[in-house]
């Protein structure tokens, strides 16, 4: 595949700003999931018992950093080597967590909708469809490995 070195500053630029306020694009990020997908409240250990998106929680914050910072290193990677290389621990921890929690391959979808709307509301003007597609393009890599993973662990 080619991602091109524009491609690859996009993507670093946009989460230099949106790494600014992680309590607030982590929470915005969240509640598009849910608005996306309601039922996908029930996966999450820190959404289960409540009836909205908890502020400042931990895991919450964890889980939405890890989704941004990864897709950061996935443009690199791809820029560089032409491919995503995540490490095999980590890519067999990634599919067994979550395996475990039920996700499927719909939900990296709502995950993805999820993660333009909040780069959308945390770029601004700064927002365009190229910036949109540079992400797209690494979230779609990690998310194929991710769920290569789930497939071999099934
Ligand atoms: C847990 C990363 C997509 C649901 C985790 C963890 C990581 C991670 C690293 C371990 C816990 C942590 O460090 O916070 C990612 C990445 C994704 C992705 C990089 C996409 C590129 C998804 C999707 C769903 C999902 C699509 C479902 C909508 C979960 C759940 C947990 C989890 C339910 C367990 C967290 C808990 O209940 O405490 N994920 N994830 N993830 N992930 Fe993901």
């Amino acid at each position: 595949i080619v991602f091109t070195e524009k491609q690859e500053a996009l993507v670093k630029e946009s989460w230099e700003i949106l790494k600014q306020d992680i309590p607030k694009y982590s929470l915005h990020f969240f509640s598009q999931i849910l608005e996306i997908a309601p039922a996908a409240k029930d996966m999450f250990s820190f959404l289960r018992d409540t009836d909205e998106v908890p502020h400042n929680n931990p895991k919450l914050k964890a889980h939405a950093v890890k989704v941004f910072k990864m897709t950061c290193e996935t443009a690199i990677q791809l820029r560089e080597k032409g491919k995503v290389v995540v490490a095999d621990t980590t890519l067999q921890y990634l599919g067994s967590v979550h395996l475990k929690s039920g996700v499927l391959d719909p939900h990296f979808e709502v995950v993805k909708e999820a993660l333009v709307r909040t780069l959308k509301e945390g770029l601004g003007e700064k927002y365009n469809e190229e910036v949109e597609g540079a992400w797209s393009q690494a979230y779609d890599h990690l998310a194929l490995a991710i769920k290569a993973e789930m497939k071999q662990e099934d």
